[in-house]
């Protein structure tokens, strides 16, 4: 755990927070799929995301609708049921597990009482980006994020304290926030002018931090290494599998979210040929797409990628749930027909380790693993090298003899087959990575 947070708790004591999850009957507007998640699973899910941000989880309910109610979301008599427990209870916060309109938040805050916060999956969601965020792209990302979601949402309760609660919850990227905070209309109305204005200028600040990222992965392109993309659900042990294969220090903590910036370290496979691996952003059933493109800095590294490492951690109960909503994200980000090596990791937690895997058996190109224990590590390696190695173009090439530099690449790179010196220049047929072969294109022969 950060020490910022540590310093924010003995300062300040945990806010109390009560969950709220639909059971529903049919799935309203085609919004959620329909093999979402038991209502029970889902709570336990938003829970541990509630504990991630830091917050006490002091009771829960559920409730069987076939659509949501239109001003409060849930039926009347819920939300009554609802606010007698935020009294006896204390609670500082209401977190419902679905995606809340503006309008069902504010009635509900109205049903509530004064002082007492109602937010969705969302919003919880984007107070622990918040949190984890620690480059200074990262941070942008957030917080622009954090302000677009909450513009038409914002009612007093929420200048109050949600800011409070993420300017104490930014990590040390602090973009610094609008200062807003008071009571009365008015006070919305100002800071309603104040979010929109940091807008702006946050998105002006992102164009700059881009553009110098996008200059980053120019560079690595024109090196020519493949590059793998951790993908996964959250807290599946990306990390810590990037860790283990680089022995770098990425950020490990048993948290959800722990990763939001994407880092990328150098892997040598096998065979000796080089690889870039690059961490990326949790993902998460019910994770609205609009905000999963807020972070098209990790998007982008996925999209980019030559393959895909799935990593699943088989000793999830919900495993196979994890790994469809994962797959699920991938479709809507347009990734999924990237190469996808799986990790089935956490081996070391079953006590039969193949009788787990069985239950994922059908997913192909997969490795049992243990990135903790290192167990596996190695087949998988192989297997990444192997799917790598059938993604890779054929080309017949001439290189001028002044081009020696492109005649290393391909060796260092690629399979050559046959390499001949010819008058005009050295010909060669050979295995490359997509990337190379777009370099060698006007030297077809
Ligand atoms: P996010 O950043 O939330 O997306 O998480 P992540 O997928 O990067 O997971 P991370 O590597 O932070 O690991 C999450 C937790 O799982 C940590 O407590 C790790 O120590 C633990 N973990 C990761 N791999 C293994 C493993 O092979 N075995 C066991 N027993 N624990 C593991």
């Amino acid at each position: 755990m950060s020490q910022r947070k540590s310093i924010k708790e003995t300062i300040a004591p945990r806010e109390r927070a009560f969950l709220v999850g639909v059971d529903w009957k049919a799935i309203p507007d085609g919004k959620y799929a329909p093999d979402a998640w038991p209502v029970e699973e889902s709570l336990a899910e938003l829970a541990q995301l509630a504990n991630t941000a830091g917050l006490d989880i002091v009771g829960q309910t559920a409730q069987k609708l076939d659509r949501p109610h239109p001003s409060t979301f849930i039926g009347t008599g819920k939300a009554e049921e609802i606010a007698g427990e935020v009294r006896d209870r204390e609670v500082d916060v209401v977190i419902f597990d679905d995606e809340l309109a503006p309008r069902h938040q504010r009635e509900l805050e109205r049903a509530f009482g004064k002082g007492v916060t109602v937010m969705d999956r969302t919003g919880l969601i984007l107070d622990i980006f918040a949190q984890h965020a620690r480059t200074r792209e990262g941070a942008l990302q957030v917080e622009l994020a954090q302000y677009e979601y909450r513009l038409p949402r914002l009612t007093q309760a929420w200048t109050e304290k949600a800011m409070t609660r993420q300017a104490g919850g930014r990590a040390g990227g602090s973009t610094g926030g609008v200062g807003v905070r008071g009571p009365g209309e008015t006070q919305l109305e100002i800071d309603r002018f104040a979010i929109r204005r940091r807008i702006s200028q946050i998105k002006r600040e992102l164009e700059t931090v881009r553009a110098s990222r996008a200059r980053q992965r120019e560079q690595r392109r024109r090196e020519g290494f493949p590059t793998v993309a951790l993908v996964g659900y959250t807290n599946a042990g990306k990390s810590t599998l990037l860790n283990a294969l680089t022995g770098s220090s990425v950020y490990v903590a048993d948290q959800l979210f722990a990763t939001l910036d994407p880092t990328t370290r150098r892997v040598t496979l096998p065979g000796g040929a080089v690889v870039l691996f690059t961490d990326t952003v949790g993902f998460i059933q019910k994770l609205p797409t609009d905000l999963i493109a807020a972070f098209r800095a990790t998007l982008e590294e996925v999209l980019e990628a030559d393959l895909l490492l799935h990593v699943i951690d088989v000793s999830h109960p919900h495993a196979i749930d994890q790994a469809r909503a994962v797959f699920a994200t991938l479709k809507e980000i347009g990734a999924e027909d990237l190469p996808v090596v799986n990790a089935l990791n956490k081996i070391d937690r079953l006590a039969e380790p193949e009788a787990a895997c069985d239950a994922l058996g059908d997913l192909p190109d997969s490795v049992a693993v243990s990135a903790l224990s290192g167990q596996g590590l190695v087949a998988l390696l192989d297997e990444v090298e192997e799917v790598l190695e059938s993604e890779m173009g054929r080309i017949r090439v001439l290189l001028p003899f002044d081009r020696g530099d492109l005649v290393s690449l391909i060796h260092e790179r690629g399979l050559v087959f046959k390499e001949t010196h010819q008058e005009e220049g050295t010909l060669i047929v050979a295995q490359v990575p997509e990337s190379i072969a777009a370099q060698l294109v006007e030297f077809s022969a």
